[in-house]
């Protein structure tokens, strides 16, 4: 079991498959990219295969993220998934993905055996996505978001991050279309975790604002909290149901005494947390000569690992220091 010092036990590990990404969001890297890690620092499908096999088996891992950088661009991730979809101790498997390219491969995934996915959206203006992403691929996120259901890869959740004078104002128009067409909407926080180092509490659009937009059109009753668990969304039930909007207000509402997550880079380092500022290099293990790289030994390390989870983000502490790696290399 992966449980830490303040007794939450990490059941959902989220799997970075890549750091690098084909949009260029302007809440997470700059126009040039960013230095990518380097092909042999990567875990290797085999690498990932059998981290996932010991979290499932020896762990008690029982979900399991795909994330990037954007993931659709690791040639492997549909024989990852068939892998771990024919371990002994199946976990549920998500991805959360830019939806560029899940046009061509939402079906292959699904019969690989990815149970669902997450796609993020910020605008439906093609305009507004070309500034927000400096790229003009808005057409491609709608085809994809329109095969992964067609594919069955459901609940499709839309994620949307909200930026002052670009995309602020089009919450009620987001969640109309989402209902329309069956998607579970969550509008999410901007997070200190943007590689530039450009965030400001003051800046950003919150759950609040969010919330008060959205009603100018919509009744909205809480969910209830029963229901949230270990999510990080707090759900909305829209005009009386059955449809829900949730709100990821990871920076004025955290909910991390009740995380139960784990993350995996790309190149092998375990993270406690979003805004961990130490990691546990599992790879070194993993290539290692001899006992110190049999599963019960990086079983081991990744148990010990987790004793060093904090309590919480941070994010008030007036000492707070954004992680060195950014959003793009940890995966969301
Ligand atoms: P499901 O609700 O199970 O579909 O997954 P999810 O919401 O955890 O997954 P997704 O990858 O779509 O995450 C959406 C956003 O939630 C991320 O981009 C983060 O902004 C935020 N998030 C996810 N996990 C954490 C976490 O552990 N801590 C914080 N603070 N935010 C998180
Ligand atoms: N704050 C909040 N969300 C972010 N995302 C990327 N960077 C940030 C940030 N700094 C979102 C993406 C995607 C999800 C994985 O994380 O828009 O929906
Ligand atoms: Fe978990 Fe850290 Fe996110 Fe809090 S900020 S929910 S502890 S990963």
């Amino acid at each position: 079991m992966l449980i830490d010092t303040y007794g939450r036990v990490a059941t959902d590990l989220r799997v970075s498959l890549t750091d690098r990404c084909n949009l260029r969001c302007t809440y997470c890297m700059p126009e040039e990219g960013l230095q990518w890690l380097a092909k042999p620092d990567l875990l290797t499908d085999d690498e990932i295969v059998r981290l996932i096999r010991i979290a499932v088996t020896r762990l008690g891992v029982t979900e399991v993220r795909f994330t990037g950088g954007e993931p659709l661009l690791r040639p492997g991730l549909v024989g990852i998934v068939e892998r771990v979809a024919a371990l002994e101790s199946r976990p549920k498997m998500s991805l959360t993905t830019n939806g560029i390219g899940l046009g061509r491969t939402a079906g292959a995934l699904k019969a690989a055996g990815l149970d669902r996915v997450n796609v993020s959206l910020d605008t439906l203006r093609p305009d507004v996505f070309k500034t927000l992403t400096r790229r003009d691929r808005h057409k491609d996120v709608i085809a994809g978001l329109e095969a992964a259901r067609d594919a069955g890869l459901t609940p499709v959740k839309v994620n949307t991050v909200l930026m002052p004078g670009l995309n602020e104002d089009e919450a009620p128009d987001l969640l109309a279309w989402a209902v329309e067409h069956g998607y579970e909407l969550r509008f999410i926080e901007q997070m200190p975790l943007d590689a530039q180092h450009g965030w400001k509490r003051d800046g950003m659009i919150t759950a609040g604002d969010i919330l008060a937009s959205l009603r100018t059109r919509f009744e909205l009753t809480p969910e209830g909290s029963q229901e949230r668990g270990s999510a990080p969304a707090e759900r909305w039930i829209v005009d009386g149901g059955p449809h829900r909007v949730g709100v990821i207000a990871s920076v004025t509402r955290p909910f991390c005494s009740a995380c139960d997550r784990t993350r995996l880079t790309a190149d092998g380092q375990v993270r406690t947390c979003l805004f961990a500022t130490e990691e546990t290099d599992l790879r070194a293990a993993l290539r290692a000569e001899g006992a110190e790289s049999d599963d019960e030994n990086i079983a081991r390390i990744w148990k010990l690992a987790m004793w060093g989870k904090k309590a919480g983000s941070g994010l008030d502490d007036p000492s707070f220091l954004q992680p060195e790696r950014p959003m793009s290399a940890i995966g969301g």
